[in-house]
């Protein structure tokens, strides 16, 4: 009788689609696998708001929202579609960019809250095929992830100020009317452009889901656009931004029957692991989403690394926007901090896929990944501060230590077991300016 529940129990857990997964040891067959082994993706924000570049009117504090923040009318907005020829796009070199940085996928924006889609859709106009461009971006897109073994992923805005059945209306817009609008009609429009894009680009890895949180969108229609999606493609992994869970910037989802497979905080990073739950952040390189031509508050190549390694000793993946601009291009300081994080990738990666949270909440000195080997456990010693003494104090030990290592070039280093402290002899200054990893094998499980 015990067993039957047992299994019951057990089969209820790993078939309700909810947010908390149980398999965060990367060991089962686990359509999150993938994912959680790659712990870094791009995101990408382009569309027609890359035309205005941020400005409007003389103010320069929009980017993707701009027809909302700026209050543009729909038919002054349409006008950016005779503008929009990025001749400079080449997907080739966006892939390899994000691949050099050590990237395992790509999220980009098919369609983002203006509507405006970046596909070839056969149901609305307001397509990349009405621009001059006339090259379906993300059929070029998925060819190039393909080639180049990246993971192809769309995000897409629920909300849409342009279907003129969508509801409701921004307040400001009085001049469009919302009668004979139609939400079931706009879902619908919806769903058969999901099918689109999970029918014409091969095999997609995640639908990113936003724009849930307008009143109009519930619980129920949550619930039905996860099954539907994911009867689309059965392993595509959704976010929480399909229902009504998420738990607003911290992104995580609340307790409760929600959907999504993973949590999505917006431009921060939990102050701790959360044991068997997936997140991902997303985050800015500078202030925006889209491209804003003033915006130069980057963030420096040691912040995004460190927050890379913040993340992936939390147990979370690091989403990182690029908003290219108008021409097709990335901005350069994008494209000079995606090479920095390249470099350091390069020699670093495998301290960061793959690997499992630290069993630390706090190191005063920096961070701590980890990974099993067989019965027993490698370490990544992340260090932010290098000690003054050049000694490496590991708090809380018992396991007998097998070695230690530079982790560039594997020299050994010296340690010594006092007590529950291990303490690693460091060279006398940090090789690495961002982040030097230290790898500490142990005996068993940590
Ligand atoms: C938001 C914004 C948006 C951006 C996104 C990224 O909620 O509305 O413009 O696409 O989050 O997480």
């Amino acid at each position: 009788m015990k067993s039957i529940l047992t299994t019951v129990l057990f089969l209820l857990l790993v078939l309700s689609p909810g947010c908390v997964n149980n398999d965060t040891d990367n060991t089962g067959d686990d359509k999150m696998d993938w994912w959680r082994n790659a712990r870094f993706g791009m995101f990408i924000h382009w569309g027609l708001y890359a035309v205005p570049a941020g400005e409007w009117e003389g103010t320069t504090n929009h980017a993707e929202w701009i027809r909302t923040t700026a209050q543009i009318p729909l038919e002054t907005y349409n006008g950016f579609v005779d503008k929009f020829n990025p001749v400079q796009f080449d997907a080739n070199e966006w892939v390899k960019m994000a691949k050099d940085a050590g990237m395992k996928y790509i999220v980009i924006t098919s369609k983002h809250h203006d509507g405006f889609c970046l596909f070839d859709s056969e149901h609305t106009d307001f397509d990349i095929m009405s621009t001059p461009f006339k090259r379906d971006i993300l059929k070029e897109l998925s060819d190039a992830c393909a080639e180049q073994d990246i993971k192809m992923c769309w995000y897409h805005s629920i909300m849409d100020w342009h279907h003129p059945d969508y509801l409701p209306r921004r307040k400001w817009e009085t001049e469009r009317s919302d009668e004979g609008a139609d939400l079931d009609r706009y879902v619908e429009y919806m769903k058969k452009q999901l099918a689109e894009l999970t029918g014409k680009y091969g095999k997609i890895g995640v639908l990113w889901f936003d724009g849930e949180w307008e009143g109009t969108w519930t619980h129920d229609r949550g619930v039905d656009l996860y099954n539907y999606v994911q009867g689309l493609q059965e392993d595509i992994i959704i976010n929480n931004r399909v229902d009504k869970g998420r738990r607003g910037m911290e992104g995580l989802t609340k307790e409760g029957e929600y959907m999504g497979d993973f949590g999505t905080p917006e431009q921060e990073i939990p102050a701790t692991g959360l044991p068997g739950v997936d997140w991902e952040t997303c985050m800015t390189m500078n202030n925006h989403w889209g491209y804003n031509k003033y915006d130069d508050n980057w963030k420096s190549e040691k912040d995004l690394i460190r927050k890379l390694v913040d993340i992936a000793s939390k147990g979370g993946n690091f989403l990182l926007n690029v908003g290219p601009k108008a021409d097709g291009t990335f901005p350069q300081e994008s494209i000079d901090r995606l090479a920095a994080i390249g470099e350091w990738m390069d020699i670093y990666g495998e301290s960061i896929y793959g690997t499992s949270a630290s069993p630390y909440s706090d190191l005063e000195w920096g961070r701590c990944t980890l990974k099993q080997q067989g019965k027993n456990t490698r370490l990544y010693l992340h260090v932010f501060d290098w000690p003054g003494d050049n000694r490496l104090i590991v708090p809380g030990f018992e396991n007998k230590i097998k070695g230690a290592y530079l982790m560039d070039g594997m020299a050994k280093l010296e340690t010594d077991h006092t007590g529950d402290n291990v303490i690693i002899d460091l060279p006398g200054s940090a090789p690495d300016e961002y982040c030097t990893v230290v790898i500490l094998d142990v005996k068993g499980e940590v």
